[in-house]
């Protein structure tokens, strides 16, 4: 299964059914994000890979007097996030069925792109990036989250290894969502891509959050084995699943700690004779 149908089939629907869990999830790293994305009352801002809808909603909120595009390539994603978009609440916002690394934006008619996490899944990272820049004005802004290398004694590596041990199953099995899903891992890679897709000022910063798997063990095994459609477990796994998770329960609820970047860059600025006042640069990780 390539990775845009993992998106508009299982792996996709599963995000649409579930957009509270996945939010929560992720909620830890909205404040790193929304501050490197520091935007404007009047920002024109696409969101990459929106999925349902949440950081699209919250750059809205940011951007009352601008305008904010959700682009995203999973049919089941983007009706879940109109769904989700009351239209009198968020007149400044639309949707968009379309892959970001070839759709075409307005040239220059953003001030921003942001993405929590959907800019790794691209079938050539310089070509999008490129499509992405070109829908930026000069000097426009790009701040993005994408995961940090899986540490092997990392607490969400390990604690969801251990599940999927307990099922029986590698957790590092490799697919083609695993595989995008860490495209841009390593800082260096996000620079040569970045770099080579005309961005200047690259910042690669890490930053560590709890991410929410459920209220309690036994509500977080059950989302961790609804995300594979069909199957069956039994009670005894079950039962050591939880167990697994025990040590992980908070008043707040399940919570693994895991690391994403912050990455942050800029398309050149131009000079009164529209020229542009940066040099593209070899890439300097
Ligand atoms: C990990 S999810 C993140 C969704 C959303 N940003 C969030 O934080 O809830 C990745 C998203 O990227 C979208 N996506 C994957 N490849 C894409 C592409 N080439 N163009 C646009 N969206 C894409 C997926 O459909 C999915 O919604």
């Amino acid at each position: 299964m390539t990775v845009a149908e993992a998106w508009n089939g299982p792996l996709g629907q599963h995000w649409a059914a579930h957009p509270d869990r996945y939010n929560a999830m992720l909620d830890g790293f909205d404040g790193p994000l929304f501050d490197a994305a520091a935007i404007g009352a009047r920002d024109r801002v696409v969101d990459i890979g929106c999925g349902s809808g949440l950081t699209t909603r919250m750059a809205a909120r940011q951007a009352p007097d601008g305008r904010v595009i959700g682009v995203d390539i999973s049919e089941p994603l983007l009706a879940r996030a109109r769904s989700l978009t009351d239209a009198e609440q968020f007149p400044q916002v639309t949707y968009r069925l379309g892959d970001a690394q070839s759709c075409a934006f307005e040239p220059g008619g953003h001030d921003l792109a942001i993405s929590r996490g959907g800019v790794m899944f691209f079938a050539d990272p310089v070509a999008a990036f490129t499509n992405i820049a070109g829908a930026l004005r000069p000097g426009g802004r790009l701040a993005f989250l994408c995961p940090q290398p899986a540490q092997p004694d990392g607490e969400e590596r390990k604690a969801l290894g251990l599940l999927a041990s307990l099922l029986g199953r590698d957790h590092t099995t490799e697919n083609a969502v695993a595989t995008a899903m860490a495209s841009l891992s390593e800082p260096a890679r996000v620079h040569q891509v970045l770099g080579a897709a005309g961005f200047v000022d690259i910042e690669v910063t890490g930053v560590s959050a709890d991410t929410c798997w459920g209220k309690d063990a036994a509500d977080a095994v059950e989302f961790f084995v609804s995300r594979t459609p069909g199957l069956s477990v039994s009670d005894s796994t079950r039962a050591a699943m939880t167990g697994a998770l025990l040590p992980h329960e908070s008043p707040s609820g399940v919570m693994l700690r895991a690391g994403v970047w912050v990455v942050t860059a800029h398309t050149p600025q131009r000079t009164a004779d529209g020229r542009c006042s940066y040099q593209r640069r070899p890439h300097t990780p």
